[in-house]
């Protein structure tokens, strides 16, 4: 299958958090520079033109993304002149090309795959071990013949914190931590750092996309927690220090990406300065060691809206995206992604 062509891609998103998951998405090809076409957005579905490399990237780091699949096509038509295609290419690079079909048990799906492979005589098929799994799934009247490409979720999961050895109750879980990385707009090899780094959970998502990752937090308890679970998960040092988030040790312009999540004054410690004034020193800090056109996403109690975008505009951040997630009943956490012009 070419990788550098452009193929349609569809994407269910988590569909109560669809929105947000469009966000990530978007943040996710930026910082890949992809080139992308979308083609249709509703509640719970992305459809894309976008490179098969792209599309793995995309479906091996999203947060917020169900299922991705490569688009065969919504009629059993379609799909087969698609099939077609990708049975010649396989044929002129001598490579052997078998499908298996899976389906739910909606019985129009399944007309649709006994109409696939009566098609193809079954010759094409081979359950045990087809190069392409192909799979049909049906959204409200729309059916979609789909090649799947394997998805992170599973994999994020692993990581949630009751799967960590030192998981305070200020922890946060392995899903929201992957998507502040990402909506840092961060790549491979980038220095990321967490300023406020607690036990370590966004850093891990950001070590685990190839991040070099830095983190600052002035409990010592948290440092050495942090460091345990590093260790104990990814099996590597963590670089993270005790230290002053309004006083951070690094030169300016040296960072490429800042996720965190900073004290709401409730649980979590804020030692030595009221909230406001920890945010500002914060946020002014960043701004000095961000290299330029570098993002920063942060969290922030919600109540703290208005006091933070005119803090924003005076330190000089351009903001790119902010909204509200619900935690629990008592606290809704205001994400805000800022970058320097
Ligand atoms: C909401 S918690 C972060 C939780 C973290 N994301 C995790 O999953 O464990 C905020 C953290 O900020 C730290 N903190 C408070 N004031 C700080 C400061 N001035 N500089 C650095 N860290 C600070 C606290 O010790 C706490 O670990």
């Amino acid at each position: 299958m070419p990788i550098n062509s452009n193929h349609r891609i569809l994407i269910f998103t988590i569909k109560n958090k669809h929105p947000i998951a469009l966000e990530e998405i978007k943040a996710i090809l930026e910082s890949l520079r992809a080139q992308v076409k979308f083609d249709r957005i509703e509640r719970g579905l992305v459809l894309l033109k976008t490179d098969l490399k792209t599309a793995l990237i995309l479906s091996q780091r999203a947060s917020l993304i169900k299922y991705v699949g490569l688009l065969l096509g919504s009629t059993c038509d379609e799909a087969i002149e698609k099939l077609v295609k990708l049975i010649k290419e396989a044929a002129n690079e001598s490579l052997p090309f078998s499908f298996s079909i899976l389906t739910s048990d909606f019985s129009k799906i399944d007309e649709m795959a006994s109409k696939i492979r009566r098609v193809f005589r079954n010759s094409y098929v081979n359950l045990d071990n087809p190069l392409i799994p192909i799979e049909i799934m049906k959204l409200e009247e729309n059916s979609f013949i789909l090649i799947p490409l394997r998805s992170s979720r599973l994999d994020i999961t692993r990581y949630q914190p009751q799967y960590r050895p030192y998981a305070p109750s200020a922890t946060m879980d392995a899903e929201i931590s992957r998507l502040i990385v990402n909506l840092t707009r961060c790549n491979y090899a980038d220095i990321f750092l967490d300023p406020f780094c607690g036990s370590g959970s966004i850093l891990l998502e950001a070590s685990r996309i190839g991040c070099y990752t830095l983190g600052l937090d002035i409990n010592p308890r948290l440092v050495y927690g942090a460091q345990f679970n590093f260790q104990s998960l990814l099996h590597d040092d963590a670089n993270v220090v005790i230290g002053d988030a309004s006083r951070m040790p690094f030169q300016d312009d040296s960072i490429d990406a800042i996720g965190t999540d900073p004290p709401y004054g409730r649980s979590a410690l804020v030692i030595g300065k009221n909230l406001k004034d920890l945010y500002r020193a914060f946020l002014q800090e960043s701004y000095r060691v961000l290299r330029r056109r570098k993002h920063i996403c942060f969290c922030a109690p919600l109540e703290m809206r208005d006091y933070l975008n005119s803090l924003i505009r005076e330190i000089g951040f351009e903001k790119r995206t902010q909204f509200a997630m619900k935690v629990h009943k008592g606290l809704t956490r205001l994400i805000t992604v800022l970058f320097v012009p």
